[in-house]
């Protein structure tokens, strides 16, 4: 927990001054909450950090506007996925000339969006580059993903660069496709792009893509590209439990600039070095607050709370450890260890298991920290639940930056045919 941002006043919980019991009474729970100063401290932390990179923020970590359009002022550019994060990304206000257009399986209504927007593509095979190029009426500026094959050390469900992987080209094609862009009409070879996996603790599988990277950069040059990006994606990790640590973000660009430097003497032209972070942005900004429906004496003792994997589904899918704590309860000695489990009709709906808490009972409020990652990104209405709603907090002050949903939104686009 950053002490500048996240206090304690009165046994409750502060984010930036304001008091979370206040906010989810005010706004109703499930509810995230961002500190507003901690992201923008985020952010000018990692451009310090990275000054010589170009930063592309990794919308899918997390898609509010009002948090993009922050990290978008305060000059990032932005990795999409979709047609969907393009259309969020450009409403946002990143600069069309620093978005790259990700995807491994990009169908024609995503290509179009990214040829109309007019951004660079990271292209994933050779049967998207034949259809960018029969899509296309002027020239592309494109990328390709490589597959380095490197192991991130992370949970196997986050690994994207290893052999097995469905995303990039294997290295060892890479040239090839090059050759065949540079001979594909309306094409234009500008970079290379590379993402070996997210939540990554340590600085070598890093360096060993970058390695790889330059390996591929030495021969694609040799075919006459002028290579202006080299793009190594994001993956930084955050510290997600209590004492945990990794490298410092210096570290991290000590490291890699050391590399850039060193292998960039290799190359007749001198790429930009870009990075794509998400989790390291957004991660710690955010915290889940959750209110306590029952306490149940079973086999284990239970706390069932009023959020579940439908708004943060990291537990139950990659098994992560988030830190909680009970958000009016600051002040007192935790006495016994709870699981604390979701209103969702599955078994694997735990949130935190095992914890030990102070004394918990209906009507508490439970904290869920490092929750802006991931988190509402990917939500959903299973067991018809509605989403929740978030709230910036900035200076004392707090706003509403999504409205909860409403059982309208779960009718959303069903028809129900008259005559059925
Ligand atoms: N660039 C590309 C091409 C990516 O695929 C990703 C994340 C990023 C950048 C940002 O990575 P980050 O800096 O956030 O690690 N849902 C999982 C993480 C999935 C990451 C997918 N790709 C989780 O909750 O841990």
């Amino acid at each position: 927990m950053s002490a500048e941002f996240f206090g304690i006043e009165n046994s409750h919980l502060i984010i930036e001054g304001v008091d979370v019991i206040d906010l989810a009474e005010r706004y109703g729970t499930p509810l995230y909450v961002t500190s507003r100063g901690k992201l923008e401290s985020n952010i000018t932390r990692f451009q310090r950090a990275f000054s010589e990179a170009d930063l592309y923020y990794a919308v899918k970590a997390n898609n509010n506007l009002s948090i993009m359009k922050i990290i978008a002022e305060m000059g990032f550019g932005a990795d999409v996925f979709s047609d969907g994060e393009l259309y969020l990304a450009l409403i946002a206000g990143f600069n069309r000339d620093k978005i790259l257009f990700n995807g491994n399986s990009k169908n024609d209504d995503d290509i179009k969006a990214g040829i109309s927007a007019g951004v660079t593509f990271s292209v994933d095979s050779l049967d998207e580059l034949e259809a960018i190029s029969e899509m296309a009426k002027d020239e592309i500026n494109i990328a390709f993903r490589v597959n380095p094959d490197v192991s991130p050390q992370t949970h196997p469900k986050i690994a994207t660069g290893l052999r097995e992987s469905k995303f990039g080209i294997p290295w060892e094609q890479i040239v090839n496709a090059y050759r065949k862009a540079l001979e594909t009409k309306n094409i234009r070879p500008v970079g290379i792009h590379c993402h070996i996996g997210s939540q990554i603790m340590s600085v070598d599988p890093f360096i060993e893509a970058l390695n790889r990277m330059f390996d591929v950069a030495i021969e694609v040059e040799k075919l006459g590209v002028d290579l202006e990006f080299l793009d190594m994606g994001g993956g930084i990790g955050i510290p997600y439990k209590e004492g945990e640590n990794g490298p410092s973000l210096e570290v991290f660009s000590a490291k890699i600039f050391e590399t850039f430097e060193e292998r960039g003497s290799d190359l007749k032209s001198s790429p930009t070095l870009i990075l794509e972070p998400g989790r390291s942005i957004v991660g710690d900004t955010t915290v889940l607050i959750t209110k306590v429906n029952a306490v149940k004496r079973a086999f284990k003792n239970f706390v069932a709370v009023d959020a579940g994997f439908n708004l943060l589904i990291r537990p139950a899918f990659y098994g992560s450890y988030h830190r909680i704590v009970v958000a009016n309860k600051m002040d007192e000695e935790p006495v016994e260890k709870y699981t604390v489990v979701g209103p969702i009709c599955e078994t694997g709906d735990i949130l935190a298991e095992d914890r030990k808490l102070p004394e918990v009972k209906r009507g508490d409020y439970i904290a869920i920290f490092d929750t802006g990652a991931y988190g509402f990104a990917m939500s959903s209405q299973y067991n018809g639940r509605l989403r929740c709603a978030e709230v910036m907090v900035s200076g004392r002050r707090s706003y509403l930056i999504r409205e909860r949903e409403n059982y309208s939104d779960l009718v959303g686009r069903q028809v129900l045919p008259f005559n059925l």
